[in-house]
């Protein structure tokens, strides 16, 4: 018997961490930490495996680069890594997960999520659906005034964004707090990436070599004014007891009509659940957006059959509307293709709630688990010349949907903390790049030829292109913008 148990756990001790580069006595890898982009982390896999290990300090790290290991973490044990690592900067930045995002999964994230779900990007909210389609029409009035001038595309796609979810989120009465929100944003998510050495030695947190704390305090402090701010206005104007004005009734008035139904969804809720609208739905959306139209803009033939198709569907004489959409294949192909090339988050941040076992290895309980997306959909075993824009791939019916179901393509992730927002986003990449190729045409500014465009990124936790996209639209349209 006691052969048994020692044969037992000589077979447990057998089971090693994943490969990896080989790091320092105490700091471990922590001086790759600038290789360890979507892209750094692709090349680390193609020398050590899809299933790669590092150690920062004291914290374990696993990247997962190919599709079976994904399925693996995402599907089949789903229940271990549905956590978020906690960083000291996201832990103080979210009410200790007080929002949905960075929230521990467990019984208060189901709550946020199915309240996300259900009402807040719910396709039944009409008011937020409407306001997409508003914001998308303004943006094409306002480059119709631009025709023939180069445009800034990068700065009109964020204003359209933005509009959008401070519109569904605070309702129209606070246009001059747009600029305000816009910079508080800015600072939450310079911290949230920034190097915290705390995160991997917590015993040294006190140290704050940085001057870390004093602006996570100060950065909170400006979002606690702002929104507490409107939720008094909302409670002056009694709004949230207005469902019969659907039209002012917007996603504040439905979390305070939840924090005086149910005294579990507290003032933190609000102030966290409002943050991850604002960091979920912009920069994702528009990011994307100037993605597809910079890679159809280097790929004229395929720009060619995009309004092509618009043309025949729609014709010149009209705006596109929903119905249209479903008529509009190579566009939507267009867009996945994109998304397949430049998923706007490339790493999906998880964290590991017990110790599990991956491809035969073992992956500690608490690890910081990265799943590159990035990597996944260009991978050459999956994919047919990886890295380049061929949106006709996705005629096939056959070809993998991204919708979760096909982990070779998971731009919106899959499982349990996979993107609530997957509809809306759709509905306004969609609606956008639509209305965008069918009001004009684009060309580059100063004859630049499409060969010469950057097509490089930024990493962070979006990827956006390195150099803004500047081009120059003409209107195409037979009717008024
Ligand atoms: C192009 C559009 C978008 C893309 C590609 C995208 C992608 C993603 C991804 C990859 C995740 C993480 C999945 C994971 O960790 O496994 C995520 C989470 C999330 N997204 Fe999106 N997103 C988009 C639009 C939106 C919009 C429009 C909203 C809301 C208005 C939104 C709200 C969220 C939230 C709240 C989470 C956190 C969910 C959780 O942790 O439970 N996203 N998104």
């Amino acid at each position: 018997m006691l052969l048994l148990v020692l044969l037992q756990s000589l077979l447990r001790k057998k089971k090693a961490y994943p490969p990896g580069p080989r790091g320092l006595p105490i700091i471990g890898n922590m001086l790759m930490m600038k290789q360890l982009t979507h892209k750094g982390l692709a090349k680390l896999a193609r020398q050590y495996g899809s299933v790669l290990h590092l150690r920062m300090g004291l914290l374990h790290m696993v990247a997962i680069s190919n599709a079976e290991a994904a399925r693996e973490v995402l599907q089949v044990q789903d229940n271990i890594f549905s956590n978020r690592p906690a960083t000291m900067a996201i832990t103080y930045l979210t009410y200790n997960g007080a929002d949905m995002s960075f929230a521990q999964y467990g019984p208060v994230w189901r709550q946020m999520r199915k309240l996300c779900v259900t009402k807040l990007f719910s396709r039944n909210r009409d008011a937020t659906w409407s306001t997409v389609r508003d914001e998308v029409r303004a943006v094409v009035r306002a480059l119709g005034l631009r025709n023939g001038d180069s445009v800034n595309v990068r700065d009109a796609l964020f204003d359209l964004t933005k509009n959008v979810v401070y519109c569904a989120a605070f309702g129209s009465r606070l246009e001059e707090g747009k600029d305000r929100f816009g910079r508080i944003l800015v600072e939450f998510s310079k911290l949230f990436g920034a190097f915290n050495v705390a995160d991997f030695f917590p015993f040294l947190a006190w140290v704050d070599p940085h001057g870390f704390n004093p602006r996570l305090t100060k950065a909170r402090a400006a979002l606690d004014g702002f929104i507490d701010n409107i939720i008094q206005e909302h409670v002056l104007n009694n709004t949230h007891n207005c469902a019969a004005c659907p039209q002012q009734y917007d996603i504040i008035d439905e979390m305070l009509a939840l924090h005086t139904d149910q005294v579990q969804f507290t003032k933190d809720n609000i102030r966290g659940l409002t943050m991850d609208l604002m960091f979920g739905g912009t920069e994702t959306v528009a990011l994307t957006i100037e993605w597809v139209m910079a890679e159809l803009m280097r790929n004229p033939l395929d720009l060619k059959r995009v309004q092509q198709e618009l043309a025949d569907v729609v014709g010149l004489h009209r705006h596109v509307e929903d119905s249209d959409m479903e008529h509009l294949t190579y566009l939507k192909c267009a867009i996945k293709e994109t998304l397949r090339l430049h998923p706007p988050i490339p790493l999906l941040l998880h964290e590991t709630a017990e110790e599990a076992t991956v491809a035969g290895y073992l992956i500690p309980k608490k690890s910081r688990v990265l799943i590159n997306a990035w990597a996944i959909s260009r991978d050459s075993e999956r994919w047919e010349d990886p890295d380049e824009f061929k949106p006709s791939r996705f005629l096939n019916p056959h070809a993998p949907d991204f919708k979760g179901a096909h982990f070779e393509f998971i731009p919106f992730g899959s499982g349990r903390r996979s993107c609530p927002g997957m509809q809306l986003g759709i509905f306004m990449l969609e609606l956008a790049v639509a209305h965008f190729l069918h009001s004009f045409t684009w060309e580059l500014p100063c004859g630049m030829k499409a060969a010469e465009m950057d097509m490089s990124d930024v990493f962070g936790l979006t990827v956006p292109r390195a150099s803004q996209l500047v081009a120059v639209p003409t209107t195409r349209l037979l009717c008024p913008l």
